[in-house]
């Protein structure tokens, strides 16, 4: 881990470094168009495989697959550490690698705590100045008591309150820049990440604050923006609402998982003080560990859309190595269209603590789900549910909760249990796809894409890597609803390349350098485009985001047609339906 090198160094380091430099002073390199090529020094070859791109800061072999920035290479070739190669690129180009306090790093986060609470503090006076920003939280139903609880703040619009306030001097911007609260040119100069925005500080188990989320008032795009991944803030380890839930309640029963930060605060204005959130990601084995360690009883509460039963069944095939006796996984299923804190404004904390007793256990909800993609009336649609069921039952560990579910299941099949366990114990004769594949749009069994064929978020990822540039325009809000595997992470690389001017590959690739992600954004970036005159990336990428917008319509007309036919479609759902232009004229 790049650990006490500053990012923005890294960022600099790789943006600037000359990739043909480096590896041309350890291979030869041969000029081809706007390329360069070598015999690959990492496999035995007669002719030349190996490309180096100058412009995307990024080499790859045809041959073998081994691909990478400057960085990377020199790990790869000198069998350099991470650090050790960053001193050596630096040191090729005269330049110093800053040491932030590397004998007292506890020191040093002590500051970054110190700060973020400075500006925590700074944006709760700001809104107090801002009377609109007051008026939109009351508009919201947010009371005072309730703001100051989540220490609700405001940023104000303009480009440099921070800067001014917090980074007079090159330590000081280094920390905002560290923090994530300030952006930085490749001028070198910086200025103030949020602006104009709600601002809600995200706390950690401690209650120190490590990162914000930040609301537009009006119509703009993004509607949220969120700290980046930061040495304090780590969106997959971190829930919103759930250091506040602590401090209100001293023995939490039960603990409910929902979306946004306005879920939290919403529920919490109505006394439901028990809700966090996951911070636009999926729920991850990280937040579960954090979940089970404060209550056993856990509730899965999403929004009423597409996007919300994906995530809940998403929920439901991570929480599955997890379940054991004395741990309770439900799931509240919110009428179309509603999201906890509509749903707490309308019918109240009673209704919503109905919502609560009434949820789906989760061995229901996985049953019911995995029942109604099949025919449960034929052989042959149980048999398939026994399939279905394999990879899912077998994540569980053994134990009395998973030889209960398996009767369950049985019972549903029509087989006894010790039948059905020996069924589910076998290999299975080919892959089969989870009911989550697709979110509960996968109903039916869909033939895998064949192989050779990149899907289309695979290629939207090439597309970005190869050409930053060309994202800068992209409406991510396009992308909410679809739950192919991958799309969070386009998401985040739009996100990265939209709030950064400039960015490169290899910045991109080293970015990621630390993430599970990481690794296969190499092979992503090494997939082979056409170079044509007029190729324009732009709008290719365009259509690829165009494409899985109505990849993820497509799925949900499916779902809602296969309900109809197992006539269990609700009146929201026939209407969406109908308006989605698929709906059947007769009634269910
Ligand atoms: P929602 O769009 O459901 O927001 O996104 P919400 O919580 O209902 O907010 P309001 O009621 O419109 O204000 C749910 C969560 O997804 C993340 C945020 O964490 C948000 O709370 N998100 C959403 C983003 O990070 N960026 C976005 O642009 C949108
Ligand atoms: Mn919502």
């Amino acid at each position: 881990m790049s650990g006490l090198i500053p990012q923005h160094f890294i960022d600099d380091l790789i943006t600037r470094a000359d990739i043909v430099e480096v590896l041309g002073r350890r291979i030869p390199l041969k000029k081809a168009g706007r390329e360069f090529k070598a015999c690959c020094p990492f496999h035995d070859e007669k002719t030349p495989s190996f490309t180096v791109s100058p412009a995307k800061g990024f080499y790859h072999c045809f041959g073998c697959g081994a691909h990478g920035t400057a960085l990377g290479f020199l790990m790869e070739y000198d069998h350099m550490e991470f650090v050790e190669a960053v001193e050596s690129l630096a040191g090729m180009m005269g330049i110093e690698v800053p040491r932030e306090d590397s004998q007292r790093p506890a020191r040093r986060y002590d500051e970054l705590f110190e700060l973020m609470q400075k500006v925590e503090q700074h944006y709760q006076q700001e809104l107090r100045k801002h009377q609109p920003a007051a008026d939109y939280l009351r508009a919201r139903g947010i009371d005072g008591a309730t703001a100051k609880r989540f220490g609700i703040g405001y940023a104000p619009s303009g480009w440099s309150h921070l800067l001014d306030k917090f980074g007079t001097s090159t330590e000081a911007s280094d920390r905002l820049l560290a923090v994530g609260l300030i952006i930085r040119k490749d001028n070198g100069k910086h200025y103030d990440r949020f602006r104009g925005r709600i601002m809600f500080p995200i706390r950690d188990s401690r209650g120190r604050c490590i990162g914000f989320g930040g609301r537009v008032m009006g119509q703009e795009e993004p509607k949220y923006l969120n700290s980046p991944e930061t040495v304090l803030f780590h969106k997959g380890r971190e829930l919103y609402g759930l250091y506040e839930a602590r401090q209100a309640i001293r023995n939490i029963e039960r603990l409910v998982v929902v979306e946004g930060y306005m879920d939290v605060i919403g529920l919490a204005r109505h006394g439901i003080d028990f809700a966090a959130a996951t911070l636009g990601t999926a729920t991850t084995d990280e937040h579960l560990n954090r979940l089970f360690r404060l209550s056993d009883e856990v509730h899965f509460c999403f929004d009423g859309d597409r996007a919300g039963r994906a995530a809940a069944w998403r929920a439901l095939e991570t929480a599955l190595p997890q379940i054991r006796e004395g741990r309770q996984v439900r799931f509240v299923f919110l009428p179309e269209g509603q999201d906890p804190d509509s749903y707490v404004q309308n019918d109240g904390a009673d209704g919503f603590e109905k919502a609560l007793d009434q949820s789906l256990a989760l061995s229901d909800y996985l049953v019911e789900e995995l029942a109604s993609q099949v025919d449960m009336k034929s052989l042959d649609g149980r048999a398939r549910l026994a399939e279905l069921a394999r990879p899912l039952v077998n994540r569980i560990p053994p134990g009395v909760y998973k030889a209960l579910l398996i009767e369950r299941l049985a019972e549903s099949v029509g087989l006894a249990a010790p039948k059905l366990e020996a069924i589910l114990a076998e290999n299975p004769s080919k892959p089969t796809l989870g009911a989550g594949r697709g979110g509960l749009g996968g109903l039916r069994q869909k033939s895998k894409p064949s192989a050779g064929k990149p899907s289309i978020v695979r290629r939207a990822i090439s597309l970005l890597l190869n050409n930053p540039d060309a994202a800068g325009k992209l409406d991510i809000e396009q992308l909410a609803g679809v739950s192919k595997p991958g799309t969070e992470l386009l998401r985040d690389l739009i996100e990265t390349v939209q709030s950064e001017p400039n960015m490169t590959t290899a910045r991109l690739l080293e970015r990621w350098r630390t993430h599970e992600e990481g690794r296969h954004l190499g092979k992503l970036a090494a997939v082979e485009l056409p170079v044509s005159e007029d190729f324009d990336a732009a709008a290719e990428l365009e259509q690829c985001i165009a494409q899985l917008k109505l990849a993820g319509k497509r799925e949900r007309v499916d779902f809602l047609i296969e309900k109809e036919r197992l006539r269990v479609l609700s009146d929201a759902e026939r209407n969406e339906l109908r308006e989605l232009g698929q709906g059947s004229a007769t009634g269910g």
